[in-house]
């Protein structure tokens, strides 16, 4: 038994690996640019970690790691993020729109348990195009596609068809999250990547910029993200036949109140805010529920207040530096 997760070294999924290693699992991460520095700390769980560099884009290499490693759950993370997919339409629907149908078919083919995508809060646009008594969104809200994501929010949605096509049509168990945007130790990717930049950086005393100081963000840390999926994996096979895509919530609040909460946690912290007075970042929206998740699969986020998830995000980033945690 073996979950394989693809974008597997990822912010997501190396996240995710520690906490199914440290329950004892195994696990294998494909991914196609293998980050060290993110699996580093997870070697010392031997040969119970798989990493296998590999590409979505290959039905016949996802078939391979999943005949060769006794794969019975796949966690589907590899994805290309944010603008990148408007820079670049054609690659990303090779890897976002054909990577996911390949996982889903290898899947099939390999008689597998269960597959688990991450589909995005993405899906719903910014909040402006919803009416006041429609917020915070819940799952079942009419969707309206934000129009400055076309290609990222335009496949995570396809991405929520093909899961309920290939569960309704293969009776293949397929869920996933809408995550809001997530910040934590290493982010790199996405139009808000910035986020987990600054913190990281303000972490160990170094000057940071972000842009956007205005938007109303939705952030999610890390951690409760990947033990969502975590619940995901264990969660009743006909409770995720009723719901298959799950916000994961998230604190809101402004770029601009985020700084506060850092300059809070780290006295003297040099962050510069500049702002075009942007409602949102990239038509995300940010005012999202994630009670389903609650109610319906028992995950409630311990990552809450914003304060707290920015604590552990600083404190990661400060042991990476061989630094000491902030005072209590
Ligand atoms: N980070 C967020 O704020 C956020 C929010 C909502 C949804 N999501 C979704 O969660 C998933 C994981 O996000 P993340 O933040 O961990 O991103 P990430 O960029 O840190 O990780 C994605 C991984 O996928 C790998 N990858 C890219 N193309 C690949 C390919 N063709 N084959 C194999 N691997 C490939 C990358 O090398 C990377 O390691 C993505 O599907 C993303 O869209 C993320």
């Amino acid at each position: 038994m073996a979950t394989l997760i693809t974008g597997g070294t990822g912010l997501i999924g190396a996240c995710l690996a520690e906490k199914l290693l440290a329950h004892g699992e195994r696990v294998v991460l494909f991914d196609l640019a293998i980050a060290e520095r993110r699996i580093t700390p997870l070697r010392a769980h031997g040969d119970r970690l798989q990493v296998v560099q590999g590409d979505v884009q290959s039905i016949v290499a996802l078939l391979d790691v999943v005949r060769a490693h006794g794969v019975t759950s796949i966690v589907h993370l590899a994805y290309q993020l944010g603008h990148g997919c408007n820079r670049s339409p054609e690659r990303a629907t090779r890897v976002n729109i054909l990577g996911t149908v390949n996982v889903l078919e290898a899947a099939r083919l390999s008689g597998l348990e269960r597959v688990l995508l991450a589909s995005s809060i993405a899906v719903y646009g910014s909040d402006e195009e919803y009416a006041p008594g429609e917020r915070p969104l819940r799952e079942d809200v009419p969707l309206r596609v934000a129009s400055g994501l076309p290609i990222y929010g335009g496949g995570k949605l396809y991405l929520e068809h093909l899961a309920r096509n290939y569960a309704e049509q293969y009776g293949l168990t397929v869920a996933g999250l809408r995550p809001s945007i997530v910040y934590g130790w290493g982010r790199e990717s996405g139009s808000s990547a910035f986020t987990g930049e600054m913190i990281d950086r303000a972490a160990v005393g170094q000057p940071a910029r972000v842009e956007f100081g205005d938007a109303r963000v939705s952030l999610v840390y890390v951690e409760d993200v990947a033990e969502q999926f975590q619940a995901l994996l264990d969660a009743d096979p006909r409770v995720l036949a009723r719901r298959r895509f799950f916000n994961t919530g998230g604190d809101t609040c402004t770029v601009r109140e985020l700084v506060a909460v850092v300059e809070r946690l780290v006295p003297g912290a040099q962050i510069e805010i500049a702002s075009a007075g942007e409602a949102h970042i990239a038509g995300l929206a940010a005012s999202v529920s994630g009670r389903s998740l609650e109610t319906e699969i028992g995950y409630k986020r311990r990552f809450t207040p914003l304060e707290i998830g920015v604590r552990a995000e600083i404190d990661t980033a400060r042991a990476r530096a061989a630094l000491p945690p902030l005072a209590r």
